[in-house]
């Protein structure tokens, strides 16, 4: 199968220029911009992308390719730092422009070439520019083929190098045919085929997995989520009988989730799946804790207690763990090399951060590379059931920030009688699928009420859903009316101790899709 191999030079858009190449059905492989040459040649790549990144080209120290790559032969497509590198490769000059280009412009292609197939000569067309650095001078060889309301040398190509370069970046969806861009590389301009699917990744995952694991034991925590029990499954089928993937209730999960998750995960697993019920541990670290950062750690530590208790058993017939099997994402990472540093903790949501290095174990996370819909399609070709694929994603700890203020067993009851009404009138309205996230929060005020002849005295109700990209941002989910009408009046007279229900309608930012 032919490789695309992308160059990464630490741009944030570098695993959306793979997604866009799964995409097209071609295969890719994302590898650090300090690759040695020897590995490069042993891919053998039939193309190569170089990825933007935040360096300018004349920084000291500054990321640059091995020069093998202008030796192999194959296409090359350079994307902003990317252009950078091919035009001062090449002979040309880059100057760091006084200020940022941000934002949308306008594309004019101006002479015919097959990266613009389909495109007509003088017509315009939105992309995304975001780059500091600007070419100042084309180096030898090279012709400009589109230019921007900015830049007039937006897109360039060096046809007898087989080398192009865009200043924008046709990886995001701010570039909306971008991919027509790159479709166009990868077909007309390396004359790949589109014959690389989901079920080609599954079968390189299972591989890497046996490679990395060999004959050693793997444990994994699953949540009832999409993230892990995918990251299972897929170990369960690189290396079965050397899993045990451990799913601990912590009495914080929503209406009967424990009993489902078991039916539904039971199968898939057999005798790999152990159920560990530790809701009194947690209940009880819990007690009187109203800080949500607090009952986040508090959460963290008894997890990681239970589940190196549970992973530490012996098993009959079975050595020790060595690896433990993660659910990151990609968002995931991102997230946690955020530019901003490691000030700018908002929640701690990774909630076990410390658990490899506790246990000594080795990380398998096979899904790093995945964004949340590509790690449904590999759960559905490994045969998980669609209704766990499905799931809305459900925060580590939990009912605990849902349950604004300090946790006990008569809230947490109250809470999930109403988030299982919200989530039923969801479903039953058909739009179950269309949201990314919907949930009921329970509020720590009182209002005043009237009921029958009286006057109540009761909780608040919030109910909240989401459409998201990643989670990353968010908007909410306008319902048609009669789904909030039918929920509020449901929530307002089958659960006990609700008066008011309200509907939350704040973006992300400035809010969090959690309220805590
Ligand atoms: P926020 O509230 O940060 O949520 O906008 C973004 C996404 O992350 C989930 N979330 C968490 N997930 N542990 C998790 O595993 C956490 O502590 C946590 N906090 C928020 C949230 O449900 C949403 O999908």
């Amino acid at each position: 199968m032919a490789t695309v191999l992308i160059l990464d030079f630490g741009s944030q858009y570098t695993q959306l220029i793979a997604r866009r190449v799964r995409e097209a059905k071609v295969y890719c492989e994302i590898h650090p911009f300090s690759v040695a040459e020897d590995e490069i040649r042993a891919m053998a790549p039939a193309a190569i992308i170089l990825s933007g990144g935040p360096s300018s080209v004349y920084d000291e120290g500054a990321p640059s390719p091995a020069p093998v790559i202008y030796q192999l032969g194959v296409p090359i497509l350079g994307i902003c730092y990317g252009m950078g590198i091919l035009a001062v490769a090449g002979g040309g000059v880059v100057a760091r422009a006084d200020h940022r280009e941000y934002g949308h412009a306008e594309l004019e292609v101006e002479i015919n070439d097959d990266l613009f197939a389909g495109f007509a000569r003088g017509e315009s067309s939105t992309v995304w520019m975001s780059h500091a650095d600007r070419l100042e001078e084309l180096p030898p060889g090279w012709e400009v083929i589109a230019r921007s309301t900015n830049s007039p040398l937006a897109a360039l190509r060096n046809e007898a190098a087989r080398q192009w370069a865009v200043q924008f970046h046709p990886e995001v969806v701010h570039s909306p045919r971008g991919r027509e861009i790159l479709a166009n590389f990868l077909f007309r301009i390396c004359g790949l085929t589109a014959d690389w699917d989901m079920e080609s990744y599954v079968e390189t995952a299972v591989r890497r997995i046996r490679e990395r694991v060999g004959d050693a034991q793997v444990v994994c925590g699953i949540s009832g989520g999409v993230d892990s029990s995918v990251t299972a499954a897929l170990i369960e089928k690189a290396v079965p009988g050397q899993l045990t993937c451990v799913f601990v209730d912590n009495g914080l999960l929503r209406k009967d989730e424990a009993a489902q998750v078991c039916r539904m995960l039971e199968p898939h697993f057999g005798k790999d799946f152990v159920f560990v019920d530790a809701s009194r541990r947690f209940l009880d670290a819990l007690a009187g804790v109203e800080d949500p950062e607090r009952k986040r750690k508090i959460i963290g530590r008894v997890f990681i207690e239970v589940f190196e208790e549970e992973a530490l058993k012996p098993r009959p017939g079975r050595a020790a763990a060595s690896f433990l099997g993660q659910g990151t994402l990609y968002p995931d990472v991102i997230e946690s090399v955020s530019v901003n540093g490691p000030s700018a903790t908002i929640k701690s949501h990774h909630n076990v951060g410390g658990l490899p290095e506790l246990m000594n174990l080795g990380l398998v996370e096979p899904l790093r590379e995945l964004f949340k819909d590509e790690v449904r399609a590999a759960g559905a070709v490994l045969g998980l059931p669609a209704d766990l694929l499905g799931r809305h994603p459900f925060p580590g700890p939990g009912l605990a920030v849902r349950l604004l203020g300090p946790i006990d067993e008569p809230s947490l009851a109250l809470l999930r009688e109403a988030d299982a009404i919200f989530i039923d009138e969801i479903r039953h309205a058909g739009l179950y699928d269309e949201i990314w996230q919907a949930f009921a929060v329970l509020l720590p005020v009182r209002t005043v009420g009237v009921q029958g002849d009286g006057r109540t005295y009761d909780q608040v109700v919030a109910l909240r859903a989401i459409v998201s990209e990643d989670g990353m941002t968010a908007d909410w989910y306008r319902f048609p009316p009669q789904v909030l009408a039918r929920s509020a009046s449901r929530i307002a007279n089958e659960v006990a101790g609700v008066n008011r229900v309200v509907y939350d309608i704040s973006t992300k930012p400035p809010a969090t899709v959690e309220w805590e």
